[in-house]
């Protein structure tokens, strides 16, 4: 008998070949009883780990204040997440607004960038994913875009800057950022003379966990000001600890004109924010700036916002997110030395990739392989995705939650060995099979 999925419209291919009845720290539990280590975090949004007594507790207590407003009044707990943010964020980041989604806070900063600059051209890296919703989704390009019409007039890709797989087949193994140079030649080719915005993620994750090369930031930074571009980032994951740092683009010291967080803000629940500074904020709030939801400035989310950031700053998780990230990166390349199809272990803290190639001098993907590697996995009991598409290479993407248990992050190392090997070797009877039939 049906379990009732073939209820629901499939959104992103089949479902996982489970139904789950409980979430809790770094596990989740199904209903014939198996337990499964959850890498992903969700859907990288449960930093803290499934249903952190710090979020319940704020759930319960800002609950039973308000749970939603007029979306013209403000609760205290906007303000006061507001402030809170603005206490761990660059003084030039001033002005936030909070929203549901990643693809919401996007389109928010899209639409703040166009407001504000009078232009619509906007770029984004070929591997990236910044949301569904139009705006968002006209610059997400590593999936998405066939099938659905016209994206909005005016959007553009830049090479992503993955230094295993030159986009530009110019660079082996390090990035001289010519591809971002040549990005810009093109995009200025193109330009009808209207740029607004380049948006990007400092880590792709969808794009293959790619880490913007050193310098890469800064020379980014200088072409949007030199044609008078606004620089959104895009934290959706890497915020909030992820990294090893508070926020990634901390590492590079380049501040971006808006910066959007979602995903990791609310902990597992919707919350996102678009922050920018106050010179445009009032320039956009002059030219009649909208962008009214039915949830925008909701108090309950901020109120969990509240309890994500000030868990993560008290327990200092952005610090053990770089201990443990360095912990599981040593595992990852023991396991490199081990198995072939590794062909590169990279990311930062808690965010990790591990490329999947049928060898190691080509790089040619592996994606049969990989899908092979997770579903084994998932049958050992360890949940990691891969990041598939064409051209972006074949990647497991290791995220557990910032507060995983050491044991628990060995534990997931170990399974991912096994899965590993016993792949390669169904993978090596496959082949041997078809040879002799
Ligand atoms: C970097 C990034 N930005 C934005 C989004 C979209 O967020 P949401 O799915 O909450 O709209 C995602 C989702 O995966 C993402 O990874």
């Amino acid at each position: 008998m049906s379990d009732g999925r073939d209820l629901l419209l499939r959104y992103a291919g089949e479902f996982a070949d489970v139904v789950i009845e409980r979430a809790e720290g770094s596990w989740v539990r199904t209903t014939d009883g198996r337990r499964i280590l959850d890498f992903t975090s969700g859907q990288m949004c449960a930093t803290l780990g499934h249903s952190h007594p710090a979020i319940l507790a704020a759930m319960q207590d800002a609950g039973s204040r308000m749970i939603h407003l007029y979306s013209g009044f403000i609760g205290t707990d906007v303000l006061a997440l507001a402030k809170e943010l603005m206490a761990v964020l660059p003084p030039a980041l001033s002005r936030a607004m909070f929203l549901s989604t990643g693809g919401e806070a996007n389109e928010a900063a899209l639409r703040l960038a166009k407001l504000h600059t009078g232009g619509h051209e906007v770029l984004a890296f070929t591997g990236s994913w910044h949301g569904m919703t139009a705006g968002a989704a006209s610059s997400t390009y590593s999936a998405g875009h066939r099938g659905y019409g016209p994206a909005l007039a005016g959007s553009m890709v830049l090479p992503t800057p993955n230094a295993y797989r030159c986009p530009i087949r110019h660079c082996r193994d390090r990035c001289d950022l010519a591809c971002l140079d040549v990005g810009f030649e093109l995009a200025d080719a193109q330009s009808t003379g209207a740029p607004a915005a380049v948006i990007a993620e400092p880590l792709l994750s969808v794009g293959g966990i790619v880490p913007l090369p050193p310098g890469y930031l800064a020379q980014l930074r200088r072409h949007c000001d030199a044609r008078g571009m606004l620089l959104i980032l895009d934290e959706a994951q890497t915020g909030l600890g992820r990294v090893g740092r508070m926020f990634a683009f901390e590492r590079d010291g380049v501040v971006p004109d808006v910066l959007t967080l979602s995903k990791t803000l609310g902990g597992g629940l919707p919350l996102a924010a678009t922050i920018t500074s106050a010179e445009i904020e009032q320039d956009a709030f002059d030219k009649g700036f909208l962008h009214f939801t039915s949830h925008v400035s909701d108090p309950l989310p901020a109120a969990i916002g509240r309890a994500v950031l000030q868990t993560v700053v008290d327990e200092r998780l952005a610090e053990r997110a770089a201990a443990l990230g360095e912990r599981l990166r040593l595992g990852l390349e023991e396991l490199r030395a081990r198995h072939e199809p590794v062909g590169d272990v990279r990311g930062a803290g808690l965010m990790l990739g591990v490329e999947l190639v049928q060898d190691r001098d080509s790089r040619v993907p592996d994606p049969v392989f990989g899908t092979a590697v997770t579903e084994r996995c998932l049958e050992l009991g360890l949940n990691v995705n891969i990041v598939k598409f064409p051209a972006l290479g074949s990647v497991l993407r290791l995220a557990p939650p910032l507060t995983v248990s050491e044991p628990d992050l060995d534990l997931g190392l170990e399974i991912l060995d096994r899965a590993l090997s016993d792949a390669a070797a169904s993978g090596g009877s496959r082949r041997l099979a078809a040879r002799r039939a």
